[in-house]
């Protein structure tokens, strides 16, 4: 069998893979990412994509790319639930910070705003970008087996179009092979937690919705039948084009019920569910999957790394999957890429489990939790196991009557819709992360949250958490301070009196052949600070420095300048690179 030599092999190109290889193809890092299938993927899966995965994508330089292709922020926000898309409005709220009390929130975080689109329409702006940077992008190429030694990696692959066998040799590989992982399956990676939770149903399918949907626009409609045993109601509508082309989800309990999947039976559920029978419904494509809670307790063994959902698999409750495995190749990329260039030590590798896993399990953890409080709702409606159609009307008029049943219905309604506070806006969940590991040097004890950190997310230059977005400006534009830093390089943010800083970040960057990036933001300087906010923002003196990882997260910190800032520097990032 031949062999082909690289450094770095990804196995997958979903969002983790691609993410992953794109970055490292940015960095000049010799990459081939293999994935089975002729092309991305064809049906719309995950859709929620939040503000910290937009940013990657802005630092990619495709952020533009993705809008184009999605419903935006500002049309994702209701979430109505409905007997039916046609039928009785039961109740709605805002989701993804699109509420009054929360866009302030959203807007303060980031300079980028969380939007609504298929996988099928992301993956090829990610593919493409990773073509463009130069990725050796290989379709139609199945890993069959995997194995590694203390020099390498070994894996084989099937030309899946050819028929050939054939050997690649990595110095590190990446499993982001989804979630039945042949990587992590092969090389014993160790998980916990439940498989098999419930079983669901994505039916894709075109239906102009419009005058349902265009005065109430989101990212999701959720329909409860009344005389309908299904479990979290009788499915959730996920736009895909606004407003004509969706994605049914119904989760239901096989043991109760069984549903029909022929395009027929198919045909006739979303009937039901749309309300309307003369709305034409063309169906797309069926597929099923199950509900999981399990994650990976080991991220790394050896030279090879699990990412994205090879390393955590969970309901699409909060919208976290793909944005996790966004996040999770962002946080490996430039690891990997200092390691293979010689210019960190293999510790920096074990850094990725210590930071990511902690996220990992937070992330599986509130995604069932959600499914939990979701599954709530139409109970409280009425809705039961087993009663007639006419029994769940006679349900659904007491909700809304006025009788001490329906007070009490309408009170635990307001409660179970707060709960869900924590599905729909957890902006703490989504942002928040906060990283204890040896690519942080810590100068004190994590700053305490002040408000519950699931809903808000609380910025910090803390050297662990991710660097403050506010706005500065720079050539008279207003850019963000998440601008100054990323494209793969480390970057050091000083102010007024900290020029000194900069020529530190010079010597020491020429003395480890790791450049840093050096930005003097204040008053009346190239980089201004004009609206005040990087003072309010930056937790460390006019002329204190924040050392800023190619992630954004903020690495190191110095209060003030000190004697020796080219010494304090060297010390800092030859710690968080573990080269000494
Ligand atoms: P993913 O599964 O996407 O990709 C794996 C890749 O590995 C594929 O390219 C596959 O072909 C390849 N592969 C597998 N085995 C291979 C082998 N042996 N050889 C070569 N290639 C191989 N997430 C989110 O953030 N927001 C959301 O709104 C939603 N919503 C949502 C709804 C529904 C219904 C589902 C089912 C899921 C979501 N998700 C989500 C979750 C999201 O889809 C999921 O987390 C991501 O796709 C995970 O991305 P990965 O790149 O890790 O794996």
């Amino acid at each position: 069998m031949r062999t082909v030599e690289t450094d770095v092999l990804v196995v997958g190109a979903g969002p983790a893979g691609l993410t992953t290889t794109a970055l490292l193809a940015r960095d000049g890092i010799p990459v081939i990412a293999v994935n089975k299938y002729p092309d991305c993927a064809h049906t719309p899966r995950a859709h929620i994509t939040n503000q910290r995965a937009m940013e990657v994508f802005r630092d990619l330089g495709v952020e533009e790319q993705v809008l184009a292709r999605a419903l935006p922020g500002d049309q994702m926000g209701h979430n109505v639930w409905a007997t039916s898309v046609a039928g009785r409005e039961l109740a709605r709220m805002y989701a993804w910070g699109s509420g009054p009390q929360r866009k302030g929130d959203y807007e303060n975080a980031s300079p980028c705003t969380m939007v609504n689109i298929g996988q099928h329409d992301l993956e090829p702006v990610l593919r493409d970008r990773a073509l463009e940077l130069g990725a050796d992008l290989r379709f139609n190429t199945e890993l069959v087996e995997i194995t590694q030694d203390e020099t390498a990696v070994t894996a084989t692959v099937l030309d899946r179009v050819t028929d050939e066998r054939y050997v690649i040799r990595a110095r590190y590989a990446v499993g982001a092979d989804g979630g039945r992982s042949l990587v992590a399956e092969s090389l014993g990676f160790p998980f916990e937690g439940e498989t098999g939770l419930g079983t669901a149903v994505n039916i894709w399918l075109e239906a102009d919705l419009e005058k349902y949907r265009a005065d109430r626009p989101g990212a999701l409609f959720l329909t409860i039948q009344p005389g309908r045993d299904f479990w979290l109601g009788a499915g959730t509508f996920i736009t895909v084009r606004p407003w004509n082309e969706w994605v049914l989800i119904v989760v239901y309990d096989p043991e109760k019920e069984t549903i029909d999947l022929t395009e027929e039976g198919l045909t006739a559920r979303a009937r039901k569910v749309i309300g309307d029978p003369d709305v034409p419904i063309r169906i797309k494509n069926v597929s099923q999957w199950q509900l999981n809670h399990v994650v990976a307790t080991r991220y790394r063994n050896g030279r090879v790394f699990l990412a994205g959902d090879a390393a955590h698999r969970h309901p699409p409750a909060n919208g976290l999957g793909s944005n996790t495995s966004v996040q999770d190749g962002y946080n490996l990329a430039w690891k990997l890429s200092h390691v293979v260039r010689g210019l960190a030590g293999d510790a920096l590798l074990d850094s990725y489990h210590d930071e990511r896993q902690p996220v990992g399990r937070q992330v599986v953890d509130r995604a069932l939790e959600s499914v939990g409080v979701f599954g709530r709702i139409p109970s409280i409606f009425g809705v039961e196991a087993g009663q007639s159609d006419e029994e769940g009307e006679a349900a659904l008029e007491r909700f809304f009557g006025d009788n001490d049943e329906g007070r009490d219905r309408r009170a635990k309604l307001q409660e179970a819709l707060e709960a869900n506070e924590f599905h729909f806006n957890a902006h703490g969940v989504e942002l928040g992360q906060r990283y204890s590991s040896t690519a942080a040097v810590p100068d004190g004890p994590m700053p305490e949250y002040t408000k519950d950190p699931q809903l808000y997310y609380q910025p910090t230059t803390w050297p662990g958490a991710y660097l403050p977005h506010v706005w500065v400006v720079r050539d008279g534009k207003r850019v963000s301070t998440l601008d100054l830093a990323g494209q793969g390089e480390f970057t050091l943010l000083t102010g007024i009196g900290g020029e000194e800083w900069a020529a530190a970040a010079a010597k020491v960057g020429d003395e480890l052949g790791v450049p840093i990036r050096a930005h003097l933001v204040g008053r009346g300087r190239d980089v201004d600070d004009a609206y005040a906010a990087w003072a309010g923002a930056r937790e460390v003196a006019e002329d204190g420095a924040v050392l800023v990882r190619p992630d954004r997260y903020v690495g190191w910190r110095a209060q003030t300048l000190g004697d020796d800032p080219t010494g304090d520097l060297r010390s800092a990032l030859r710690s968080i690179l573990s080269t000494k």
